[in-house]
């Protein structure tokens, strides 16, 4: 990442009575950051938007979310918001982006004082089983974590920085403060994590080599808007008949993936992935009222990844987001025999007009110039 306290771009003029007590007027920032999986899922939370359990996730690499702000002060309490997507005007993003900007007024009171023009673009079309509030919460959490380092302060060091920017952008979506790390991502209290938070996302660092190159095709069983939204679902965990028994148990699991990636146990990796998959789509299917989000062709391809992985004993298991698309996590090297001889010739047989996107594990946010 760049040194963001020696920024070229940008105008830095003395605090005089002109600048009205900013370091910096108008410029100009931009950041690409990542989706990311779950593997133990984060499902309930509490005011605030604090998660009922830690959650722990893989950073992809091909998903990502460019986010460029312009900003141009205007005068005390005089600011405007503008927001593009690919360029062109999306008045429908706009109120989630206004209540984000709501949510962060207290801490980020200088926004009110500015022009700003957002233009956001993703590299993935959106209800795929991608999370792009993920991806599109953090760039835009860094890209004003960056304009406050500009115009108020600088951070102390660029881990300060990114441990902002992971603060406001679980403010934006939950998810999102997992996506401003590297590979593996923590987020929510755990005494076996240094560093946990519920408050903002922490890399996990003890990694076993064998889980540093894991691959993510996500096939798209259904590209149709969730039938009901995350928020929704997150709700629907504060009278769950099961709620307290799946936060104790998810607590365990991240303790338990934590072991898992540190150890290199790639056994160990499947089974709770699944686990923690199908966990989460039986809080959905247990919730009152319940609903499905999973489609006949999701429980197919699922029965195959499974048939396929007993017959070769290939290492490669599923996880599921809040939809019916089944994300197939492998290790790198058994990518091709993986779309050989599991997508073409088994899962594409069966739906052969099935999209597939690869992704795989990432290396986190990059600033643009
Ligand atoms: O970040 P949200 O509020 O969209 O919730 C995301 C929840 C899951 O994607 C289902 C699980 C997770 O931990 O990412």
């Amino acid at each position: 990442m760049a040194d963001l306290d020696a920024n070229p771009t940008h105008n830095h003029p003395s605090n005089t009575s002109e600048n009205f007590g900013y370091h910096c007027l108008s410029g100009k920032v931009s950041w690409k950051s990542p989706s990311n999986i779950a593997i133990v899922k984060y499902w309930g939370k509490k005011p605030g938007q604090l998660p009922m359990n830690p959650s722990l996730s893989m950073t992809l690499n091909e998903a990502y979310t460019e986010t460029q702000v312009q900003f141009a002060h205007i005068g005390r309490d005089k600011g405007s918001l503008t927001f593009l997507y690919e360029g062109k005007e999306k008045p429908e993003f706009l109120p989630k982006i206004q209540q984000f900007f709501e949510k962060i007024a207290g801490d980020y009171p200088f926004l009110a004082d500015f022009q700003l023009i957002i233009d956001s673009r993703n590299t993935f079309p959106h209800s795929t089983g991608i999370a792009s509030s993920a991806s599109s919460m953090s760039a835009l959490a860094l890209c004003l974590a960056e304009m406050k380092s500009l115009c108020m302060q600088p951070f102390a060091n660029t881990e300060a920085f990114m441990r902002e920017a992971s603060r406001i952008a679980r403010i934006g979506s939950g998810s999102a403060c997992r996506s401003l790390y590297a590979g593996w991502t923590s987020w929510g209290a755990s005494e076996y994590l240094e560093d946990a938070s519920d408050y903002h996302g922490t890399a996990v660092r003890a990694i076993h080599p064998v889980f540093t190159e894991m691959c993510d095709s996500i096939l798209i069983v259904s590209a149709l808007r969730k039938k009901v939204s995350s928020s929704d679902g997150h709700a629907l965990m504060n009278q769950h008949p099961y709620a307290e028994e799946r936060f104790n148990h998810a607590g365990r699991q991240h303790a338990k993936l934590l072991q898992i990636l540190a150890n290199g146990d790639m056994e160990g990796f499947i089974e709770l992935t699944e686990s923690e998959a199908l966990a989460l789509h039986a809080m959905m299917m247990t919730s009152q009222p319940s609903y499905l989000l999973l489609e006949p062709e999701s429980l197919r391809i699922i029965q195959e990844i499974r048939a396929f992985r007993a017959e070769t004993g290939i290492p490669v298991c599923f996880t599921l987001d809040a939809g019916p698309n089944v994300h197939v996590l492998y290790p790198q090297k058994e990518k091709n025999i993986i779309i050989n001889k599991l997508f073409h010739n088994r899962i594409q047989k069966e739906f052969p007009s099935l999209a597939i996107i690869h992704d795989s594990i990432g290396s986190g946010p990059q600033k643009l110039n």
